[in-house]
């Protein structure tokens, strides 16, 4: 009698937060395991994988400590073995750091083939030695699809990876790339088409700068790309596109009065998600932000002109930043909201592992700031957090490599 060949489970942990990056590294893994070898599995945070079994796990650095307490707590409490595998920003940026806290790989880089064939090293009981996997260069957003066709999970559409710009507290351009790659066409019409035909009704986008699609900067958008974009996305169904809103902010250069029309014609949402993070023009130059406070004023104009209500990013306590930066920020955010009734999220500084300001120390907010914002919160006028995580930036190879990269 032959016996059939019991597929190995693979989990991947599934968060509040890292539904989209799930969706990413299921469709690779789908694309190149061999068919039949693995069973993909969500964990739920929380919950505990049945050993023998691979794990994978993608966070931020947020998540980094609670992603390592679970592994802690499995380790203690699982029958059977069971492997963990890192990934995402966090750990590619700290991939030393991240296997001492417990996990047997850390892969840094895109989820791609080096992760695919450890999984299929492991599946097969060949598992390699422990340590740092890296992945090669970032193919094609065509390559994989956004989310995998069984179905185990969905997300918004990621439309474009990487980013030109270079905010120096942005982990990004050093994790994706600085060269944006966008998925074509073609492959969105597919996308499109499978999502509608399982019963989703509406979608999201995930991107840098949702604007930009199709584009090589902020600076040049190409309208007959979003056009593209949008007209495809009702065309093959969704009763619901939204465009420039969560996961898909834009940056003020590329709002533009007929991209804003585009959105307006073609999309649902009415408010409109854009970074402008300081009211100084100076700390916006140290920041490699690219665009003035005018224009991202500006920015914000145009859009509750066109319609919307701006969603406006800024970012308290930059490093260096001084009482009377933080004082412009101010006069910037009452303009924003008084002026064009704009909603502000309010960031409050994190040194994130990868970038040029890992090392960095966040400045005090002054009371007048926690005020403010303690002000138009109440209002409903702004929301967001203001308590400041306590962080460990790390020293990494890779931050140094992502470094000499940026020039
Ligand atoms: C996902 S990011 C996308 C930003 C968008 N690409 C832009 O340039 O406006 C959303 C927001 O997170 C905030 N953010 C990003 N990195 C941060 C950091 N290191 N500390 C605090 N806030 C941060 C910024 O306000 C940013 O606008
Ligand atoms: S903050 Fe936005 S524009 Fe700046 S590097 Fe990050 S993704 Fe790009």
């Amino acid at each position: 009698m032959v016996r059939e060949a019991v597929a190995f489970p693979v989990y991947a942990w599934l968060t509040r937060y890292n539904a989209g990056s799930v969706a990413s590294v299921l469709s690779v893994l789908e694309a190149e395991v061999p068919r039949g070898l693995v069973e993909a599995r969500l964990l739920p945070r929380g919950g505990s994988p049945v050993g023998p079994a691979l794990v994978l796990l993608s966070f931020t650095t947020r998540g980094a400590a609670s992603a390592a307490a679970e592994v802690a707590r499995w380790r203690q409490g699982i029958p059977g073995p069971v492997w963990v595998v890192a990934g995402g920003c966090h750990a590619s940026a700290c991939p030393e750091e991240t296997l001492r806290a417990g996990f047997d790989w850390v892969v840094v880089g895109e989820a791609g083939v080096a992760l695919a064939g450890l999984c299929r090293a492991v599946a097969e009981g060949r598992p390699p030695p422990r340590g740092v996997v890296k992945e090669g260069p970032p193919p094609p957003l065509d390559t994989y699809p956004p989310w995998p066709t069984s179905g185990l999970v969905f997300s918004p559409v990621e439309i474009t990876r990487g980013c030109p710009m270079a905010c120096t507290f942005c982990q990004t351009p050093r994790l994706l790339g600085r060269v944006p790659r966008h998925r074509s066409l073609p492959a969105l019409e597919r996308v499109f088409r499978h999502a509608v035909a399982t019963g989703h009704r509406y979608t999201r986008f995930v991107a840098p700068n949702a604007l930009g699609y199709g584009a090589d900067h902020p600076r040049n958008p190409l309208p007959h790309a979003v056009e593209g974009l949008l007209a495809m996305a009702r065309t093959c169904g969704f009763g619901s596109v939204f465009l420039g809103t969560f996961p898909s902010e834009v940056r003020p250069e590329s709002v533009t009065p007929e991209l804003l029309n585009l959105v307006r014609d073609h999309c649902d949402n009415r408010t409109l998600a854009m970074g402008l993070q300081s009211g100084s023009e100076e700390v916006l130059r140290r920041l490699q932000r690219g665009h003035t406070v005018a224009e991202g004023v500006a920015a914000v104009a145009r859009a509750a002109q066109a319609g919307f209500r701006p969603l406006v990013d800024f970012i308290f306590g930059l490093p260096g930043e001084t009482e009377e930066d933080q004082s412009r920020t101010r006069d910037v955010v009452r303009h924003v909201v008084n002026a064009h009734g704009a909603r502000v999220h309010a960031h409050v500084f994190e040194p994130l592992p990868g970038t040029p300001l890992a090392h960095a120390a966040p400045a005090p907010l002054s009371r007048r700031t926690v005020d403010l914002l303690g002000e138009l919160t109440g209002e409903g006028k702004a929301q967001g957090s203001v308590g400041t995580p306590a962080l460990t930036p790390c020293p990494s190879p890779w931050y140094r490599e992502a470094s000499v990269r940026d020039g």
